[in-house]
C-alpha cells in the first residue's frame, strides 16, 4: 500500500520503517530538514535500537521529504499523522502541531480514497476535529466539498522507546477506532502481516517464541483515543504503586524487590512494570496523565487515582536528594555524580527524565553536578547546557571525586562497571541506587556503601527479637 507518515519522531519513523519492511510504499515526511538530510544518507535523527539496520533493509520502499507536494498525498491510501503534541503549562495538549499536518493534508488530498489516521496521542474528539480541518483545507484550496474520500481513524500506539521496533512489529494488541467501515477495511490490509505475523523476522529482532496472531480491537474513534490514554495512565500508575510501597518497605525493613515478585507472579497483577525507583519519565506518562485530568476537568470529573499517581512520581524525585541528604547531612558544597541522563536506557530522550529534576534540586541545595549517559549526552549539552550539570564523556570522569553517585538510568553498560577502580577515584564511597539495579554485593565488596530504594540499606530487621504474634489474634 502507498502510505505517508507526517512526522519522523520515535513514532512515526518507527511506524514507517517498520512498515516499509513489511513491503509497504512508505514516504516520511517531516518539516526538519535536517531530520530528513540526515535520514536520507541512511542515518537515524534518534537514537533506537536496530532502527538503522531496519532502515538499511527497508531502503528501496523509504522516501524522506520535507515537501507535501512531493509526499505523495494525491496517491497515497494511508496517510498517518505521528506530529508531537506537547503540553501547556496546564497539562493541555498543544496541538498546534496536528492542525498544521492536518490541514496540510486537506490541501494535498487528491481524487483517491485515503484514509487518515491519527497516531499522535490526542484529547478525545480529535478525530472530528481532524476531519473538519482536513474538509475546511479541500474546500479553501479547491472551491468545492471533497464528499466522503476520505476516512479518520484513531490508531494509538503502545511502542516503548528503546523497545520500538519489537513493540511494532511485535504487539499485544492493534487499536483501531473509525465511525467508517472503509477505514478499518484499509487498515486491516495494512496491519495484515503484523496481525498474522506471517512476515520473515528481521534477524537482529526474532519474533518471540510462541508468539502468533496478534488480536485487533476495532472501536469507535472516542473510545480509541481514550484507550490510549487509559493504558498509559495504567501503567504509570502501577510504578507509582510499588514506589508508594516501597516506602513503607524501606521503614519496615522489607525488600521491594521481593515484594514486587510475590505480588507480580499473581497473574491478575502481573510482574512488569512493578520496579521501583526514582519513578517515570518520557514524552507519555507525564502528559498522558496530565492530558487525561485535564479532559475529565473539562467534564467536572475528578481523577483522584490518576492525580495521586503523578504525586508520588514527582515526590520519587525529591525523595532521592532527601534519601541522600539523609546520609550526607550536608549537601553545599558537595560533588554528586549522575550515571544516566535518559528517562530510560536505550534511548537518548531527556524529555521529563527524572535526572534533570534531581539535578535541579542538588544544584539549588549548592551540590556540584557532574553526569554521565552513554548515549544522550549530545541532546543534554545541546538542550540542557543551562542545567548547572557538568557533562562528562567518561564514568570516570564524572565519578572522580565524588561524595556520592546516584544510578540513574539502567544502562546495562553501568551493570558491567569496574567498582574496585571506580570507589577508588570517589571522595566517599556512596553510591544510591536509584532502579535497584546494581549489584549490591559487588560494590559493597568494593568497598562502597550501598544505598537501593525500598530495602533496609543492608540493615536486617531484627527478626528474632520481636515477639511473635499469631496470626488471626
Ligand atoms: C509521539 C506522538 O506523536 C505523541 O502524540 C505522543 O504523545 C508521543 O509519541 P514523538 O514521536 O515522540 O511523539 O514526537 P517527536 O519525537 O517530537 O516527533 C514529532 C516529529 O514531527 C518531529 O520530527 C517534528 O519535526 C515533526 N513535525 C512536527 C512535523 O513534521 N510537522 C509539524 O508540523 C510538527
Ligand atoms: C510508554 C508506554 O510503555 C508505551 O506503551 C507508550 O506508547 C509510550 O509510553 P515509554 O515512555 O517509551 O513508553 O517507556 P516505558 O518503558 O513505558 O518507561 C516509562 C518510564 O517508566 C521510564 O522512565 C522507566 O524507567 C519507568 N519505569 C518503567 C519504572 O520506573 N518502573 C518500571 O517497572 C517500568
Amino acid at each position: 500500500m502507498k502510505v505517508v507518515i507526517v512526522g519522523t519522531g520515535y513514532v512515526g519513523l518507527t511506524t514507517g520503517v517498520a512498515l516499509a519492511y513489511l513491503g509497504h510504499q512508505v514516504t516520511c515526511l517531516d518539516v526538519l530538514p535536517e531530520k530528513i538530510d540526515s535520514l536520507k544518507a541512511g542515518k537515524s535523527p534518534i537514537y533506537e535500537p536496530g532502527l538503522e539496520e531496519l532502515l538499511a533493509q527497508a531502503e528501496k520502499n523509504l522516501e524522506f521529504t520535507v515537501q507535501y507536494e512531493a509526499a505523495g498525498i494525491q496517491a497515497a491510501e494511508v496517510i498517518f499523522i505521528s506530529v508531537g503534541t506537547p503540553q501547556f503549562a496546564d497539562g493541555t495538549p498543544d496541538l498546534r502541531y496536528v492542525r498544521e499536518a492536518a490541514e496540510s493534508i486537506g490541501r494535498h488530498l487528491g481524487d483517491r480514497f485515503a484514509v487518515i489516521v491519527n497516531k499522535s496521542t490526542v484529547p478525545i474528539g480529535s478525530g472530528n476535529w481532524v476531519g473538519s480541518l482536513v474538509r475546511e483545507a479541500y474546500r479553501s484550496k479547491n472551491g468545492q466539498k471533497i464528499d466522503d474520500r476520505f476516512a479518520i481513524a484513531s490508531n494509538p500506539e503502545f511502542l516503548r522507546e528503546g523497545s520500538a521496533l519489537h513493540d511494532t512489529l511485535y504487539p499485544d494488541r492493534i487499536v483501531i477506532g473509525s465511525a467508517d467501515p472503509r477505514a478499518l477495511n484499509v487498515l486491516t490490509t495494512l496491519y495484515r502481516p503484523i496481525l498474522n505475523q506471517d512476515f520473515p523476522a528481521p534477524e537482529f529482532l526474532p519474533r518471540p517464541e510462541g508468539y502468533s496472531a496478534v488480536p485487533m480491537v476495532t472501536t469507535d474513534q472516542a473510545s480509541a483515543e481514550l484507550i490510549k490514554y487509559a493504558a498509559n495512565a495504567f501503567l504509570a500508575l502501577k510504578i507509582s504503586y510499588i514506589n508508594e510501597i516501597a516506602q513503607l518497605a524501606e521503614k519496615v525493613g522489607a525488600d521491594i524487590t521481593q515484594i514486587a515478585k510475590g505480588i507480580g507472579l499473581d497473574a491478575r497483577i502481573g510482574a512488569r512494570f512493578l520496579k521501583a525507583g526514582i519513578g517515570w519519565g518520557g514524552s507519555c506518562f507525564g502528559k498522558d496523565t496530565a492530558a487525561l485530568i485535564s479532559t475529565a476537568g473539562e467534564y467536572r470529573l475528578e481523577m483522584p487515582i490518576v492525580s495521586a499517581a503523578r504525586a508520588v512520581n514527582y515526590r520519587q524525585r525529591v525523595w532521592v536528594v532527601d534519601k541522600l541528604l539523609g546520609q550526607l547531612k550536608i549537601l553545599k558544597g558537595r560533588t554528586i555524580a549522575l550515571l544516566g541522563l535518559a528517562f530510560k536506557e536505550n534511548t537518548d530522550d531527556l524529555r521529563d527524565a527524572p535526572a534533570l529534576d534531581i539535578a535541579r534540586e542538588l544544584v539549588q541545595r549548592g551540590a556540584r553536578v557532574k553526569a554521565h549517559d552513554p548515549v544522550a549526552l549530545e541532546n543534554a549539552r545541546q538542550y540542557h547546557a543551562g542545567a548547572g550539570i557538568e557533562y562528562c564523556d567518561t564514568v570516570e570522569e564524572a565519578v572522580a571525586e565524588a561524595e556520592a553517585v546516584i544510578l540513574i538510568t539502567e544502562w546495562p553498560d553501568y551493570r558491567k562497571l569496574d567498582w574496585e577502580v571506580l570507589s577508588r577515584l570517589m571522595k566517599t564511597p556512596l553510591v544510591l541506587d536509584g532502579r535497584n539495579f546494581l549489584a549490591q554485593e559487588q560494590l559493597e565488596s568494593a568497598g562502597l556503601h550501598y544505598l537501593g530504594v525500598g530495602r533496609s540499606d543492608g540493615q536486617p530487621a531484627m527478626v528474632g527479637r520481636l515477639a511473635a504474634v499469631p496470626l488471626g489474634e
